[in-house]
């Protein structure tokens, strides 16, 4: 649930983040994605440990909830409802919402975080690979989450040092304009 969540939490705030053209929320969620790409890790590292410890029957279980979250978040998280309460037959509704390349990028984003940190706290039995072959998204499990989880952090550093500079020129400015208004007086 933790892992499943986290993820949705990523490529939501993500989806946003790299396609809205408004500095501030840009901002707002690349600060945001910093955040949840920590959650993230916190339940990589706490289920690791523990996940190794548990039993076949256990880890069973985990994988069925897996597979089942999965296929929910990729069937059902895809906007075609609000189409048609715009009046849209459902058939269209959901062909224009598949084809959608917001969805796409979501799906990209929830998977490619999920798959690999799924797999990395030892849920990769074969009923959950042969989920994750069916919904497409298998090769996702070699991706490399920390690089993934850098990069979210990094977007956030660099916005933060284009802030402080632009902020620094500014008060630069201010203080050379108060000191040519000094002289000026002089
Ligand atoms: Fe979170």
């Amino acid at each position: 649930m933790q892992v499943l969540i986290e993820g949705l939490a990523l490529a939501a705030f993500g989806m946003i983040r790299d396609t809205t053209n408004k500095p501030l929320p840009k901002q707002i969620l690349s600060y945001v994605m910093q955040d949840e790409a920590r959650h993230v890790a916190f339940g990589r590292m706490a289920l690791r440990d523990y996940y190794s410890q548990l039993s076949a029957a256990e880890l069973a279980e985990r994988e069925e909830f897996v597979i089942d979250g999965c296929y929910l978040m990729r069937d059902r998280l895809r906007g075609a409802e609000v189409l048609e309460n715009f009046g849209l037959p459902k058939a269209e509704a959901e062909t224009i919402s598949e084809q959608s390349e917001y969805v796409t990028l979501f799906r990209k984003l929830l998977f490619s975080r999920i798959v690999p940190c799924v797999k990395d706290i030892g849920l990769w039995g074969p009923r959950l690979q042969q989920a994750y072959v069916d919904m497409g998204v298998l090769e996702l499990g070699d991706s490399n989450l920390d690089l993934l989880m850098r990069q979210d952090e990094e977007l956030a550093e660099q916005l933060d040092a284009e802030r402080f500079a632009a902020e620094e020129a500014a008060r630069v400015a201010e203080v050379e304009q108060a000191i040519a208004a000094g002289s000026a007086a002089d």
